[in-house]
């Protein structure tokens, strides 16, 4: 079974959820990881882009999220990804609705095309059998109309080992509600275990899911990049109150992690700050914070000032 029932999953996230995210998650009580999405013609055509694809084996089990247009392009980046990475699973982007990925044709755009959905799943199975290498899939109710019960079926057709969905519209963005309620409507006539995403905004939240949808996994998104402590306060049920000082250490361990495998210290550096700005938030200090460690001029500087603001916020 790919999924274990009542895993609590760190959601997939463009631009946060690379290595270093990842392990923190895992670290902090996470029980699955997946990467970003990744462009399976990209891998096709141009390889494994290191900085989205690279994992350790600290953020296991891993799956590898591509998106692409159609059936050829993704067995074959997902046989590329089976054969070069050995991931845990390899997931199929059918949610994102970015407008510029939705004129290719790709991701969020297959929601309105089932029986492609069903290539795909098949197609990209037979790929990944040689490996021994599961496949799952993350969805969304459809694009424009709610087309749950069409989406799921050509899944399960395919062959599909598990599917999370993020009850939402792709044309909703992430405006409205994650409609729970259509959760608990997959469970019901799904073959395969099935990952709840959507609106959980707390170690609560998670427990409220899983009794109110009966789903087997819980994923956290949004959430859990200002508080990955979610995780570890889901399993001991009570809230932790995380203070500044070790979330600016946490950045550092980020960086660090970070150094492995990004091209440059520099770039490193620049994009931890994404991070940082989420972690600080609600911080009364956080606006004072946020100017002084974002005016550097380079990364030495930066973790000067931010081994500084470490000092003062762990003394005693
Ligand atoms: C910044 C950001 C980037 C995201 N990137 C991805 C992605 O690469 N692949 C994916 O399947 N979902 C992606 N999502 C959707 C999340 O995985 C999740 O389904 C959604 O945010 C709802 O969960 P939440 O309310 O817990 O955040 C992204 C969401 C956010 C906010």
């Amino acid at each position: 079974m790919v999924v274990r029932k009542g895993e609590v999953i760190l959601a997939p996230m463009a631009g946060y959820t690379h290595s270093a995210f990842r392990r923190l998650a895992r670290r902090l009580g996470a029980d699955r990881t997946y990467t970003e999405l990744i462009s399976a013609p990209g891998i096709v055509h141009r390889g494994i882009p290191k900085k989205y694809a690279f994992f350790t084996d600290k953020e296991r089990p891993v799956h590898v999220q591509v998106f692409g247009r159609n059936a050829e392009e993704i067995a074959e980046a997902a046989r590329i990804v089976a054969a070069e990475l050995k991931p845990d699973a390899v997931d199929v982007n059918f949610g994102c609705s970015v407008p510029k990925v939705l004129k290719t044709g790709a991701a969020g755009k297959l929601l309105e095309n089932p029986a492609e959905i069903r290539r795909i799943i098949e197609e990209t199975k037979k790929a990944l059998k040689p490996f021994g290498v599961p496949l799952t899939a993350k969805i969304r109710l459809g694009l424009e109309e709610d087309r749950l019960e069409e989406i799921a079926e050509a899944l399960f057709e395919g062959g599909v080992d598990a599917v999370a969905l993020h009850p939402r519209l792709g044309k909703q963005g992430f405006s409205g509600r994650a409609d729970w309620g259509r959760l608990a409507d997959l469970k019901r006539i799904s073959p395969v275990p099935v990952i709840g995403s959507g609106d959980v905004k707390n170690w609560r939240d998670v427990e409220r899911m899983f009794e109110e949808t009966g789903v087997d996994a819980v994923m956290v998104g949004r959430a859990a990049l200002s508080n990955p402590w979610i995780f570890t306060e889901y399993r001991r049920k009570r809230d932790l109150k995380v203070g500044l000082g070790e979330r600016l250490k946490t950045v550092r361990d980020l960086l660090e992690d970070m150094f492995e495998y990004y091209p440059s210290r520099e770039k490193a550096c620049f994009e931890v700050r994404s991070i940082l700005v989420q972690l600080l938030k609600g911080f009364d200090q956080s606006r004072e914070l946020k100017a002084y460690l974002m005016t550097v001029k380079g990364c030495d500087e930066f973790l000067r000032r931010l081994e500084e603001q470490i000092e003062r916020f762990t003394r005693p």
